[in-house]
């Protein structure tokens, strides 16, 4: 009784900050959640998160409140020499280190997400020998990537993402992995954006949380405050992301 009291009162606050809302909020820098995504480009598990789960970060909005770090680089192996082995062979070895060189060429994540989501789209469609089509349905120059990986450059990329990898605590299992705010998922991972509008600390409600709050509530972890009205903006280029996305889908 008492929660169903609590979870119609914090709607109802939810609504009336939503009226309320000042034009001019902003949420900063520092109450963002660090979202981090340890994964490979050729499994079918993350290829599923990324194009079905990670894509909800936009959908609602919260990307607004999110620090989002992708890893692509999963159970790969280094050996000798700096070599690096990867669990699907070379293919994804390959595409994990055309992802990491599209992260560095184009850093805001409005920029190389729909690359990499594109490509993860094609492994979730069992065609991603099709990779390279996405320069074309992004309108992105290729140049710069190939330059990347041919120069070796990518390969650093690669062994900076395997020691980042390789330095979790608690070691990763399996991928993905997902880690939000510090705290490995484990198998919850599908519920990522649960954890997330928990971990985002107390003085906003954030509009994108509203379909989770009851999740959270439900676990019986803390719940947000309701109680001051702000609201993380949505993040200008969404739009545009969303449209580059659903262009060619
Ligand atoms: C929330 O606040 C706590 C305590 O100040 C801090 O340790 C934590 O990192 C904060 N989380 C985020 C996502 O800002
Ligand atoms: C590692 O590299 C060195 C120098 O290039 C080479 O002599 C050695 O044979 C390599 N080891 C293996 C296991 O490939
Ligand atoms: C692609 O980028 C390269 C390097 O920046 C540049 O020289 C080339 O003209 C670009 N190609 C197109 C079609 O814009």
């Amino acid at each position: 009784m008492a929660s169903k009291y609590s979870s119609l009162l914090a709607h109802l606050l939810l609504f009336v900050c939503s009226v309320l809302l000042l034009p001019n909020s902003s949420s900063s820098e520092s109450t963002k959640v660090s979202v981090d995504l340890y994964y490979e480009t050729l499994c079918p598990d993350c290829s599923d998160f990324i194009v079905k789960h990670l894509i909800k970060l936009f959908d609602t909005g919260l990307i607004s409140a999110v620090d989002l770090n992708l890893v692509p680089y999963g159970n790969a192996r280094l050996g000798t020499n700096d070599t690096i082995t990867c669990q699907h062979g070379p293919s994804e070895c390959l595409l994990n280190t055309v992802e990491a060189c599209a992260i560095e060429t184009w850093p805001a994540l409005n920029d190389h997400f729909p690359f990499i989501y594109c490509v993860e789209s094609l492994v979730y469609e069992h065609k991603y020998p099709q990779w390279e089509s996405c320069y074309e349905k992004l309108g992105l120059n290729s140049t710069l990537i190939a330059e990347c990986y041919n120069s070796g450059h990518g390969k650093e990329l690669e062994l900076k993402y395997a020691a980042e990898t390789n330095a979790l605590q608690p070691p990763h299992q399996y991928v993905p992995w997902v880690v939000v705010d510090g705290q490995p998922l484990y198998e919850d991972y599908e519920n990522f954006l649960s954890y997330v509008c928990n971990a985002y600390n107390g003085t906003a409600m954030l509009k994108g949380c509203n379909e989770y709050l009851n999740t959270i509530q439900m676990a019986g972890e803390k719940p947000n405050d309701p109680v001051a009205c702000k609201e993380g903006k949505m993040p200008a280029l969404f739009g545009r992301i969303r449209s580059t996305l659903t262009s060619w889908m």
